[in-house]
């Protein structure tokens, strides 16, 4: 079975001083999660769909599914946790309490604050676990980057090579399971990339191609910039 998981615990520090956390703020006319859930549903391959949020947010995103007709059975509004690694683990746990978790299940794990993602990254995901245990969805770096540290740059590596990791990200979940778990409470705090885990843990991750206008809103600038994306008629 395939799970789509759309990670909305935070509360959106970067943001500064909004009145709801960023995954709720408006977008046209919809919510930013809203933008973000409709593309999940469009694709029927998913068992269910679970929606992370902040515990004291869950009766408030219920009330907008129901005012902007979000009302698929495949939904599952759950409380996520402190950290994101511990909203995953909540969620893989609702789905072993739900359906229990067989071998070949597999989990696409999505951001709700990328409220472009298109149905082809979706259905490209998808494709690449058929022959994947993990995916990571990227676009090629436009900057060079550089790695530094303190105050001097150590190495400015071959920007052919470099992209930069957006969401989708997506793997098997008994084989994620099996490697978070290996993890010591170290590494388990500072890996907070789902594909970095499955990196570390030798498997090999799956490159889909994402998109330029797949942005993350973290602060009030990307919003401005993901309103005018979507006033260009994404
Ligand atoms: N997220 C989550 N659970 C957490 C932390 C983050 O589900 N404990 C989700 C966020 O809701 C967001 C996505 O992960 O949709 C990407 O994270 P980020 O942009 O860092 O969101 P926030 O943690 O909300 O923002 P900030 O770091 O500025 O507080």
């Amino acid at each position: 079975m395939i799970y789509a998981h759309i990670m909305a615990g935070g509360i959106g520090r970067r943001m500064g001083n909004t009145p709801l956390p960023k995954q709720y703020l408006m977008l046209g006319s919809r919510p930013i999660i809203v933008h973000t859930i409709e593309k999940f549903l469009l694709n029927d391959k998913f068992e269910m769909i679970i929606v992370s949020v902040p515990e004291t947010w869950i009766s408030y995103t219920n009330e907008i599914f129901e005012k902007y007709k979000i009302l698929d059975s495949r939904i599952h509004v759950i409380a996520g946790g402190k950290e994101r690694n511990d909203t995953l683990e909540k969620a893989i746990q609702f789905i072993s309490d739900a359906n229990g978790i067989q071998l070949n299940d597999s989990i696409i794990v999505h951001d709700a604050v990328r409220p472009f993602v298109t149905k082809r990254i979706i259905d490209d995901n998808i494709k690449a676990l058929e022959e994947y245990n993990a995916v990571d969805t990227v676009v090629p770096a436009f900057d060079t980057i550089v790695r530094g540290s303190g105050s001097v740059v150590e190495e400015i590596p071959n920007r052919s090579l470099m992209y930069q990791g957006q969401t989708p990200q997506s793997f098997n979940i008994q084989l994620f399971v099996d490697n978070y778990h290996k993890l010591s409470d170290e590494e388990k705090a500072s890996l907070t990339d789902s594909a970095k885990i499955m990196l570390m843990s030798g498997e090999r991750v799956a490159m889909v191609t994402g998109d330029v206008s797949n942005m993350k809103v973290t602060t009030l600038y990307d919003l401005k910039i993901a309103r005018a994306i979507l006033s260009e008629g994404h």
